[in-house]
């Protein structure tokens, strides 16, 4: 792996843990204005600190980030699709790498669709992205199982995740689901879980603490932090799991206490 391959790899997964926790603010490119990202530069300022990645699109990177951040970008490059339409596996490339490379981004992310209609179309895709990627040395992120119509379990999301990484994918992000470890090892480049839809914080680190203790080297992580009634709290307590392998348990008392003491701080 060249160079600047390595080094873009390792500002997306934290050298010295292995670990990494990834905050996706991406959720717009099809659904619009999504709950907790009306404003997102507002949501994404008091976070940006505690994030080792940001995944979101060119739009609000351009328009709602601050150029002079030091966190590394990994750049939503696929779509063409809206909540409004069934099929959201229609999705084509939406960003060149060039502009990716002037972005200065770390990272690109698209999602494919094993399965679907468009299986074929986002698969070929996502091959010819990492053709374009590896000539800059730039690493690819493969989103899987995004959509409502597939069963999230490990022999789906093993299969995606691994056709992922035989397409040449250098991470891939999936779901936590039941037999995790072998979603794990029968992929062999990084898994990344997604958070899904909010459910409380308790449950949260649950999923992230199990998805850790089976092999996955960090989150991508969205609602279940920026819809948090107290989201710098939780991505702080969503670090401790990923990077110092703190116990759910453990994390949700460092979560309910950050959130008591800013409450009182009234902030
Ligand atoms: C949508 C995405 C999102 O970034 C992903 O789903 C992560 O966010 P969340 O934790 O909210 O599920 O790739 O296509």
């Amino acid at each position: 792996m060249d160079w600047g391959m390595k080094n873009r790899i390792s500002r997306i997964i934290r050298p010295d843990t292995g670990r990494t926790v990834m905050l996706a603010v991406d959720h717009g490119y099809f659904l619009g204005p999504t709950s907790g990202l009306e404003e997102p530069g507002k949501t994404v300022a008091p976070l940006l600190e505690y994030a080792d990645t940001l995944m979101l699109t060119r739009g609000v990177l351009r328009a709602c980030v601050d150029a002079g951040t030091n966190v590394p970008i990994v750049l939503r490059v696929s779509g063409g699709t809206s909540v409004l339409k069934d099929d959201l596996s229609n999705e084509g490339l939406t960003v060149s790498m060039n502009d990716a490379l002037r972005l200065n981004v770390s990272g690109v992310a698209l999602s494919i669709f094993v399965g679907s209609e468009n299986e074929r179309q986002t698969l070929l895709s996502m091959a010819d992205l990492v053709d374009e990627a590896q000539e800059c040395g730039m690493p690819v992120l493969a989103v899987t199982a995004v959509g409502k119509e597939m069963v999230r379990d490990s022999r789906y999301l093993g299969l995606a995740c691994r056709i992922s990484a035989e397409l040449g994918a250098h991470i891939v992000k999936t779901y936590y689901c039941d037999d995790f470890e072998k979603v794990v090892r029968n992929c062999p480049v990084p898994i990344v879980i997604a958070g899904g839809k909010k459910i409380p914080e308790k449950e949260a680190l649950e999923l992230a603490a199990n998805a850790i203790k089976r092999g996955a080297v960090g989150v991508d992580m969205g609602r279940n932090i920026f819809q948090s009634d107290h989201p710098v709290p939780m991505i702080k307590a969503v670090r401790e799991v990923v990077h110092n392998d703190m116990d759910a348990a453990t994390a949700y008392d460092m979560f309910t206490t950050l959130a008591n003491e800013t409450v009182k701080a009234g902030a």
